[in-house]
């Protein structure tokens, strides 16, 4: 990539899978749980590390990880958790290059993952726009949706419940039916943004 591409400004890792609503932390297939963060984390990882060089190219290199919160869905849900984690250490490691990186949910969105009911796919992407074209003294380590950190994020001066579905940022119903690699499940009343 380093010799077929000048530089890299924006690096969005978005993919994900697992959003298992059939099972709970009691009796998850830690099998899945595997799975799941081979993708949604180990992914994010590599692809971050593999474009650095390139993004060190950039004048104003951004890293957009697509994070989510998940109620109910322990394998998403721990999955997530840990990107978010990645996301912090990332930016604290890369501030000092200019590097912003941040975590984004782009709320309960009618895609694939999402399934009806969810916002118009073009409002959950422009949350993530956002903090791809952030300015040079934009933030950094953050958790945000539609430009607004969420409370969960300490960053926000907010209190920290360390369960994300219980903090009050994700209180819509979620009625849709969810898709994953591994079958399609409905879970209804479920909270958060996914
Ligand atoms: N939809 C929501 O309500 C919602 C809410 C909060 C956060 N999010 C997050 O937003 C991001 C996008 O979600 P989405 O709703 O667009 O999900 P989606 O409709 O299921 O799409 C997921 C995408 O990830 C790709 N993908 C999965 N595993 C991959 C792998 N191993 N390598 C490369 N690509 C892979 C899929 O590619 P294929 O098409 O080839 O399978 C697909 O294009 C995810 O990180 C999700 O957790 C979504």
């Amino acid at each position: 990539m380093t010799a077929h591409f000048a530089r890299l400004d924006v690096l969005v890792n978005n993919a994900a899978i697992l959003y298992g609503t059939w099972q709970s932390a009691r009796d998850a297939d830690l099998a899945q749980l595997r799975e799941a963060l081979e993708t949604n984390l180990f992914g994010a990882w590599n692809v971050v590390r593999a474009f650095l060089p390139l993004l060190r190219r950039s004048p104003h290199p951004r890293v957009g990880l697509l994070a989510g919160m998940g109620g109910g869905t322990p394998a998403y849900r721990v999955s997530k958790a840990a990107l978010n984690a990645l996301t912090r250490m990332l930016a604290a490691e890369l501030q000092a290059e200019g590097i912003l990186v941040n975590a984004v949910c782009p709320r309960w969105v009618a895609t694939d993952m999402g399934g009806a009911g969810g916002r118009p796919v073009a409002a959950g992407a422009a949350s993530v726009v956002w903090a791809a074209t952030l300015p040079g003294d934009g933030p950094t380590g953050g958790f945000f949706r539609d430009g607004r950190p969420l409370p969960c994020d300490p960053q926000a001066n907010a209190p920290r419940c360390g369960a994300c579905s219980s903090c009050g940022a994700c209180s819509e119903p979620r009625a849709a039916a969810k898709s994953t690699r591994l079958g399609r499940q409905t879970g209804p009343g479920q909270p958060g943004c996914g």
